[in-house]
């Protein structure tokens, strides 16, 4: 395991520690959130009793195979905790989520928990959101006019950038598990990332973007020296 990926699994290991048995937890994705399945796998074998609705379908698939239970929001639509990973931790745990393309259900899903603990190695915390481009969800029709028009409520934010529809590793457009497409916002700096946020959504066309404004009440982050958990 590479550094990396180890001390994603520290962040993991420790957001366990949140969790009882009962809950019914939402399963966030991405290569963090895959720890933490694993982890809880590992829990669940030895009777701890959880019900996890997740947030993508490779989560789902995870999940099922490792022997979790796995719901739906209309089984459950009330979740005790979401554990989900993020791109970008910014001030007042504001995140930039998305580079794994599960935004809508993460977003679906986070508002339905109580609580939302993002799992993150050290790197992911950031001064400013945006170096990451942010992924913006929209509708496979008229995507060009949908560009124009995150354009300017981009603009109207302060934030300027190229927006690049985000293709699989093979060449073929990249399409949501609601599908959808995805523009990626390399804005580098978002000054304002609730004016931003604000803006967005009301885009006609737009379904989504990846900016979490308070849905975390708990960022646990592992780095060199340590685990870190900071509370908003
Ligand atoms: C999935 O769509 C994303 O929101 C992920 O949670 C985010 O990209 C973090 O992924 P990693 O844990 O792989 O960095």
């Amino acid at each position: 395991m590479t550094d990396a990926e180890a001390l994603k699994r520290q962040a993991a290991a420790r957001a366990l520690e949140y969790v009882r048995s009962g809950m019914k937890l939402g399963l966030g994705t991405g290569s963090t959130a895959k720890h933490f399945v694993e982890l809880l796998a590992e829990r669940v074998q030895q009777g701890l009793e959880v019900v996890g609705v997740p947030t993508s379908e490779v989560t789902r698939a995870q999940a099922e195979s490792l022997g979790v239970p796995v719901a739906t929001l209309e089984e459950h639509p009330v979740l005790d905790l979401c554990i989900d990973g993020a791109d970008e931790v910014g001030p007042d745990l504001t995140l930039v989520k998305g580079g794994g393309g599960a935004l809508l259900r993460e977003k679906i899903v986070a508002s339905a928990a109580q609580q939302m603990i993002v799992i993150a190695d050290g790197s992911k915390m950031v001064a400013q959101l945006g170096a990451f481009p942010l992924p913006i969800e929209v509708v496979d029709f008229g995507v060009a006019a949908t560009r124009r028009a995150i354009d300017r409520a981009a603009k109207a934010a302060g934030c300027h950038g190229l927006l690049t529809l985000r293709r699989r590793p093979d060449g073929h457009v990249f399409v949501t598990d609601q599908g959808h497409v995805i523009l990626d916002a390399a804005y580098g700096v978002i000054p304002d990332p609730a004016a931003l946020a604000l803006n967005l959504s009301q885009v006609p066309g737009v379904v989504e973007h990846g900016l979490f404004i308070n849905l975390a009440s708990r960022v646990i982050l592992a780095g060199a020296n340590g685990v870190t958990v900071l509370d908003r």
